[in-house]
């Protein structure tokens, strides 16, 4: 098993030669082993057509080697510079309003524009070439944030063509697309595939069968744009893993199929930008302002590391305070410990801060780094440090061990709610996540896992909410499955085509349960429904007809039923709230023998193999005894101070036994 270790992000190009020994000799001595840069260097790569300047880059690798640092190096394909747009100026995207993205920040392509495709091709394979053996370069991250912006979708005229090849591939006569499309509606058919348009700018809302092939096709853009670069990286650097760094909530392109091109998956977390980005309440927002959601770094640590395959690394730790949240404040003091052990309790690689010193010009000079911008430690240096040491101390080693439960995500669902949510707080993500909190509540460390039959195979507990069109192959596995299966709401209910599944909802998942959705609503945020004490129904709710062999485990107060089970197969009729969704999950863990804890909202563990890892996010010390009793600690007390991490063992069989 590989060590666990530190890494931070660096831009040589940002700061005098002079600086570059002194910034690598201090990120040894604080333990750092990593150090990604060049990612959107291109402007200094290559500053016009054809003249190309590796030197630079080539001192900063070979000192950063000379210093044991690890380069990470990353391609420059996300800041196209400012002589290739001129010369191409029709690479950029267009948004939805048909507004040009223009030069003068970051991402300005569109994933369509061959010739830009072909001239990413044509810097990565120089850059490739030049670097791919160099001893120093130990990884590679493929462009930067691919779709950050917004920038998955593109309107453009290359996108156009491109869609409508991708139709034709798809559905061979344009007969075909009409029916399965449903084009007969509003007498919206087509006789060609030329006629095809891209959906935006209807009058009102584009036909949805058409907005998911869109979904789609985009998406398949981002991956094939993708393997472009993959493939020349690997011929000339085998043996080197190459990742990218996705986002936090992000959905808008299958981050599974991308990363089967990927040696491991990363992404970049950023805990209190994204706590206030998101829709928890203000109460909750000021509550954990200073160290974040404590479930939603976790959840998308299990996403990126069932993504990579097992292998994942967080490639950027927020490390202070950001510059992109509509505020932004600075974390506790501990707190970019707390996240940096939390990644490794998921079993991460490497934990690489972002960035190594704050740069005092241009867009983020608000966003805080490692160093402040006159070289001086800010808070997140001594931290960085303490944890190096702690890693070291305590010999941490990668470990990804399979859950017994698995909870299912699918990219598709989320394009499909995110088209026709049908209440317009129905999120494919909140749902996921507020399963994945009630589950961490019950003190459970789960796998994130995509729809297939291998993910699923030999887990005790398998929870699918919100699928909204299975395949036959995925439904034929949870079938044979012997574990528990959890359900609904909105499982099964379209065709992959985007059609209500007839038979009815939830469609091809009858064979599993016999229940009907015979009629759904959703909820406006004052309505509720009632269901056990103490829970509802929020956002959305179905009424279900029960077949023969369906027994209600609990029923709305007006005496529909709200959760239904056949065998080890449960049906949950709509959106639980908090308390409802707990009793569920405890229901559930009962009924496969897992033990259920319920851990107050700031305390979190995480089981990976035999460790057991306790935080706390709280601002009170909090004694975690319980939690560790006859384990001998690695790290920390049973008393948590906040921010606190605990680090046990296999629990001491004479110990307890005692
Ligand atoms: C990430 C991005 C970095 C930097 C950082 C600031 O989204 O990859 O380049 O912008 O955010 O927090």
């Amino acid at each position: 098993m590989t060590s666990q270790k530190l890494g931070v992000c660096y831009y040589p190009e940002h700061w005098d030669e002079s600086l570059w020994a002194e910034d690598a000799a201090r990120m040894r001595a604080i333990g750092l082993h990593h150090v990604r840069i060049g990612e959107f260097a291109w402007s200094r790569l290559e500053p016009s057509r054809g003249s190309y300047d590796f030197e630079w880059l080539r001192r900063a690798i070979d000192l950063l080697h000379r210093h044991g640092l690890r380069v990470v190096l990353g391609t420059p394909t996300a800041t196209p510079p400012k002589w290739l747009v001129d010369e191409m100026p029709d690479m950029t995207a267009l948004d939805a309003e048909g507004r040009e993205r223009k030069f003068g920040s970051r991402r300005h392509y569109c994933f369509s524009h061959e010739g830009y495709a072909r001239e990413c091709e044509r810097i990565v394979e120089r850059l490739a070439c030049e670097f791919g053996a160099h001893p120093g370069v130990a990884a590679w991250q493929t462009d930067n944030e691919y779709g950050c912006h917004d920038t998955v979708e593109s309107y453009s005229p290359a996108a156009l063509q491109a869609f409508r090849r991708w139709c034709a591939a798809k559905y061979g006569s344009i007969d075909a697309l009409n029916r399965a499309w449903g084009n007969v509606f509003w007498s919206m058919e087509l006789s060609d595939f030329d006629e095809i348009e891209l959906p935006n700018l209807t009058v009102t809302e584009p036909n949805p069968s058409h907005r998911l092939d869109f979904r789609r096709f985009s998406s398949d853009q981002v991956i094939a744009f993708n393997r472009r670069q993959t493939e020349i990286i690997r011929r000339h650097s085998p043996g080197r893993p190459i990742l990218h760094n996705f986002m936090g909530s992000f959905t808008a392109f299958d981050h599974f199929a991308l990363s089967a091109d990927l040696d491991a998956a990363a992404w970049d977390s950023y805990p209190l930008g994204y706590l206030e980005r998101s829709r928890r309440d203000e109460h909750f927002k000021s509550r954990y302002m200073r160290v974040g959601d404590p479930d939603y770094q976790a959840f998308h640590h299990d996403l990126y590391r069932a993504c990579g395959g097992g292998r994942w690394w967080v490639m950027e730790q927020q490390p202070g305070v950001v510059n992109w949240a509509p505020w932004n404040p600075a974390p506790a003091d501990g707190a970019v410990r707390l996240w940096s052990f939390e990644a490794f309790a998921a079993g991460a690689e490497v934990v690489s801060f972002f960035r190594w010193r704050q740069a005092p010009f241009a867009q983020e000079q608000m966003h805080e780094g490692l160093l402040r911008p006159d070289s001086e430690p800010n808070r997140g240096f001594a931290e960085a440090a303490r944890v190096a040491r702690e890693l070291e101390a305590t010999n941490a080693r990668v470990e990804t061990r399979r859950s017994q439960v698995a909870l299912v995500f699918d990219y598709e669902s989320a394009w499909a709610w995110e088209i026709q949510p049908q209440g317009q707080d129905f999120t494919y993500l909140e749902l996921t996540l507020a399963f994945y909190r009630a589950l961490r509540r019950a003190g459970l460390s789960v796998d994130i896992v995509p729809p297939s039959a291998e993910a699923i195979a030999d887990r005790k507990l398998v929870l699918a909410p919100g699928l909204f069109a299975p395949r036959a192959d995925f439904i034929a596995a949870l079938a044979a499955s012997d574990g528990a299966l959890l359900l609904g709401p909105r499982s099964g209910s379209k065709t992959p085509d985007f059609r209500i599944a007839t038979p009815m909802p939830p469609g091809g998942l009858r064979a599993l349960i016999d229940v009907t959705a015979r009629r759904v609503e959703s909820l406006r945020p004052s309505a509720k429904i009632a269901v056990a004490e103490p829970g509802g129904f929020e956002h959305w709710r179905e009424y279900p007809d029960i077949g023969e062999n369906v027994s209600v485990e609990l029923a709305c107060a007006d005496g529909e039923a709200a959760l239904m089970r056949s065998g080890e197969v449960f049906y949950l009729a709509g959106w639980p709230d908090d308390g409802l969704l707990f009793e569920i999950v405890r229901r559930l863990l009962a009924r496969v023998q897992l033990a259920a804890l319920d851990l107050p909202e700031h305390i979190r563990i995480r089981d990976n193999g035999e460790t057991r890892y306790v935080f706390n996010y709280g601002r009170e010390p909090a004694d975690v005894s319980e939690l560790v009793r006859g384990r001998p600690l690695a790290m920390g007390a049973v008393t948590l101070e906040p921010c606190g991490v605990t680090i046990a063992l296999a629990p001491d069989i004479d110990a307890a036994g005692a």
